[in-house]
């Protein structure tokens, strides 16, 4: 149940160890072909011209997936005066059948799951197990925010008896223009969660996907589109930076949905401020030095096995994932081993391979920041575990094995490193204010998890810290629509937490109508 109770299904998964549903899967994702999916701007509906260029893919630097036009700052510009007339409609659109096209648009993902999987491993190196994870949570931020819209928006306002002996009206009302700035580590989920909720609260999007994932976000804007959500009320305009830049700047711009880095979300914020006209809202979620506590009374099992799947599935590549590890001292030496032997196991490979658990990372860019830094560990000496990457048809993909660090100090990690690298440092008995009061300096406020079995110590860690997720003895990703709101405070973020029940209400005006009667 969400949390103000509503009955509502989250989507299913499918059993890997149900061979039947399992190969059926598969035939389907492994028949998709390569080369057939193009992407291009789409402002009202249609296509606009632009540079064309080939869209590779990370899993062997070379299979062409398909091919992207990219916008331009023109296209963005005609995107926005296009969602700008596109607006009024839309707004006036009943909350009913925003809600509906939402609903009609998660059984279309749900229905196109595995072209989706198969696009999603291809596109952005997603194993099969992330890319069912990321359609199911497309499709339940779909199916929540069109509950979240029924329960919070009402056509006509809601009548607020009071003493004032008129007739008082509360209603809610679409800002305007929203443009979401969405990341490639969640193509689908963030782009499409952004998006959705924009829309339903009643305002017109003009939508960026990141420039790795454009194919994904282009077959997504049609999907809406069939769903029902009118082609003048969503525009989509793949491109770099630029685009984007030239969105935030445009005066028609009401409010912004941007998933992505602490330092872009602070570019954007500035571009906002210093701009002439209304004050325009930010959402902004960003990333995190996430850590997880260990203590000597947890399980090493459970610990081993949520500390591999928080620090290196989907490559690390989640602002949720586990960046700093707290070992208490003396069951250190036992928990890294455990922890080492697990992540030898962990096979890296083509991600729509179902016995694969680690693709690549998504570009030769992100490989090569973090072999920077796993260089300047090694070279400090601190570097305790690598694990063995893919050889033959993917030495040209973008891989980065798994990686262990054993840092002195917590302080000597700096910055957020967004791969399979996972920092580890210990702690001693009595010293869990100084870990706790580390953790809150860093500025950074994402997700944080704890093992022990003491309740004391699991009540101090909860009570110390605004970090938005705090994980207790299980891993720390992964969080479920409409019951684990996801999103962070400080560095990480600005809220409200998407799939949780205030996200809707930062995308809608509020007004009251007071009648003399
Ligand atoms: N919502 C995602 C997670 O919880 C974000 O990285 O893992």
């Amino acid at each position: 149940r969400d949390l103000y109770g509503a009955a509502r299904r989250n989507s299913r998964g499918v059993e890997f160890g149900v061979a039947a549903d399992r190969d059926l899967m598969l035939k389907e994702v492994w028949s998709f072909r390569a080369d057939e999916v193009a992407a291009a701007p789409i402002v009202d509906g249609r296509h606009v011209a632009g540079t064309t260029r080939p869209v590779l893919s990370p899993v062997d630097g070379t299979t062409r997936v398909g091919t992207v036009v990219e916008a331009d700052a023109a296209t963005a510009i005609r995107a926005m005066e296009a969602a700008r007339r596109g607006f009024p409609a839309w707004s006036a659109t009943p909350v009913e059948t925003r809600a509906a096209a939402l609903e009609r648009a998660a059984d279309l993902i749900e229905g196109n799951r595995d072209r989706y999987l198969a696009l999603l491993a291809r596109e952005a190196g997603k194993t099969l197990a992330d890319g069912l994870a990321e359609v199911r949570e497309a499709a339940d931020f779909c199916r929540y925010y069109a509950a979240e819209a029924r329960r919070v928006f009402r056509d006509g306002g809601t009548v607020l008896a009071g003493p004032t002996g008129e007739e008082n009206r509360f209603r809610h009302r679409g800002r305007g223009v929203i443009v979401t700035i969405s990341p490639w580590n969640f193509p689908l989920a963030i782009f499409l969660g952004q998006t959705a909720a924009a829309l339903v609260a009643g305002n017109a999007v003009v939508a960026k996907p990141a420039e790795q994932t454009p194919l994904v976000a282009h077959e997504t804007v049609r999907l809406l589109h069939a769903a029902g959500i009118p082609e003048e009320a969503l525009h989509l305009v793949p491109g770099d930076g630029r685009v984007g830049a030239a969105l935030v700047a445009h005066p028609a711009v009401a409010g912004i949905a941007f998933t992505g880095s602490t330092e872009v979300a602070r570019i954007i914020n500035r571009t906002l401020a210093d701009k002439p006209g209304p004050i325009v809202p930010l959402i902004a979620e960003t990333g995190g030095i996430n850590a997880m506590i260990v203590d000597a009374t947890a399980l090493p099992e459970q610990v081993t096995d949520d500390v591999v799947m928080s620090a290196f599935r989907s490559a690390g590549q989640r602002c949720s994932a586990l960046r700093l590890l707290y070992l208490q001292e003396d069951v250190a030496p036992r928990m890294l081993e455990m922890i080492e032997g697990a992540a030898r196991e962990m096979r890296l490979g083509d991600p729509s391979d179902p016995a694969v658990d680690i693709g690549p990372v998504i570009d030769s860019e992100a490989k090569d920041r973090l072999d920077a830094h796993v260089a300047r560990e090694k070279a400090a000496g601190r570097v305790a575990f690598e694990g063995a990457l893919p050889a033959g048809a993917y030495a040209a993909g973008t891989w980065v094995a798994p990686t262990i660090v054993r840092l002195a100090r917590a302080e000597d990690l700096t910055q957020e490193v967004f791969g399979p690298v996972l920092h580890v440092v210990t702690w001693k008995a009595g010293e869990l204010d100084r870990v706790l009061d580390g953790i809150g300096a860093t500025g950074y406020g994402l997700t944080l998890g704890v093992h022990s079995r003491i309740d004391a110590t699991i009540a101090r860690v909860c009570e110390r810290l605004p970090t938005g997720n705090i994980y207790v003895n299980r891993n720390m990703i992964g969080a479920v629509v409409g019951v684990q709101p996801f999103g962070g405070s400080g560095l990480s973020g600005t809220g409200p937490k998407a799939g949780g029940p205030d996200y809707l209400l930062r995308f809608a005006l509020e007004q009251a109508i007071s009648t003399n009667t």
